[in-house]
């Protein structure tokens, strides 16, 4: 379907041309080329963080991350329902179990009182999601992850430059996990990134990244035989991604700047025209960098349906992760998550990428306010 006004598009110039390009031409390292290491520098940089570690998805990073920290066969994973599915898969791929959380209403991430009640003998690490972009209560979870001895990993997939004060989202935890999917802050198509303090959880990242490959030398360009000292995957991120991490990562901050100020403009509409919506409210002092603009909407299947007959894409993000089939009747997943099932029912993800016009937004508004007049 080709839309008036689609969720997100993508935000490219000459330059992320221009570096992609570069690679092709350069017609040899296409894998483990000079720009992973190049990207990796910037990520770490830009989080304060000591290594990175690059990524073809923020899924295998998720999973990589979990291997690296050992989680395994009976343990307990406490992760939010209100999320990507990726983030409750990534304990079930080494053999441990999610364990669901429910959310609280200010910045839909995990509630901290939920997750210390969740927590039992087995519990070894929490994956809080800073949802959409916004920051989630993660002082708080970094002090119950402490006082309980547990793993904190973030999972910072939507939240790329989102902080509280100066402490950017992905750089409380024990690991941070990001990615650059099509639709994300930084995009690349696809690519992720754990980002990390511990040289030790970076030297094993490497490994599970590429077949627990021992890499003394670069292995496509080398006559050494390399030794495998572990069990890994092929996880690797190709160069021409990287490159254009690099250009894209080289924007992040009109990025940013131009999705709050959508954000901004949409937010201040809705509020004073359409007492039918919630939009987000992220807390004093939380940096929200609105890869969603997700609001809180009265007869929001209606609304979703009129906006799409109008040519206007808007979205589900997310119907929670344990009512899919795959938790519900195939785990037999029965959590008792009331605000994760009351946000589901009301949430609804408008476009608010950089690009979007102020005419367009005008559009989605005053699409918004015909539905709410006619029903
Ligand atoms: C919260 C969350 N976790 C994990 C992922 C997975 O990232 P990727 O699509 O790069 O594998 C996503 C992205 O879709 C996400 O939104």
């Amino acid at each position: 379907m080709s839309w008036k006004l689609p969720l997100f598009k993508i935000y490219t110039d000459e330059a992320d041309l221009q570096a992609v390009t570069e690679v092709l031409r350069r017609g040899t390292y296409w894998a483990e080329g000079p720009e992973i290491v190049e990207f990796e520098r910037g990520l770490k940089d830009y989080q304060e963080k000591k290594y990175a570690v690059a990524f073809n998805s923020g899924t295998s990073a998720l999973h990589a991350a979990l291997l690296a920290y050992g989680i395994k066969g009976g343990d307990e994973v406490i992760v939010p329902s209100f999320t990507f599915i990726a983030t409750a898969n990534a304990p079930l791929f080494v053999k441990a179990k999610p364990i669901f959380a429910d959310i609280e209403e200010q910045t839909l991430g995990l509630d901290p009182e939920d997750v210390e009640a969740k927590i039992t003998p087995k519990t070894k690490a929490v994956i809080p999601v800073h949802y959409a972009g916004c920051p989630c209560k993660i002082r708080e979870l970094r002090e119950i992850a402490d006082d309980h001895h547990l793993l904190l990993i973030e999972d910072a997939a939507e939240s790329f430059g989102a902080s509280i004060g100066d402490k950017k989202a992905g750089s409380y935890g024990e690991g941070g996990v990001l990615s650059f999917c099509q639709n994300k802050v930084v995009p690349t198509g696809e690519g992720g990134a754990l980002v990390t303090d511990s040289r030790e959880i970076y030297e094993k990242a490497k490994l599970i990244r590429s077949h627990g490959r021992q890499e003394n030398s670069a292995y496509f360009s080398s006559i050494e035989n390399l030794d495998y000292i572990t069990l890994g995957y092929n996880f690797r991120m190709p160069s021409m991604i990287a490159a254009l991490g690099i250009a894209q990562l080289k924007k992040i901050d009109m990025l940013i700047s131009t999705r709050r100020q959508n954000a901004e403009y949409l937010t201040a509409r809705l509020e004073k025209e359409v007492r039918e919506i919630t939009p987000p409210a992220p807390p004093e002092g939380y940096r929200h960098v609105y890869q969603m603009y997700t609001v809180m909407a009265e007869k929001r299947d209606g609304l979703m349906r009129h906006l799409a007959d109008s040519g206007i894409m808007t979205k589900i993000y997310f119907n929670p992760v344990h009512l899919t089939r795959f938790y519900r009747d195939i785990l037999k997943y029965t959590p008792y998550l009331p605000i994760t099932e009351k946000v589901a029912d009301l949430a609804l993800t408008l476009p608010v990428y950089p690009g979007l016009t102020k005419e367009e937004m005008d559009l989605l508004v005053n699409e918004i306010k015909t539905f709410y007049e006619l029903n």
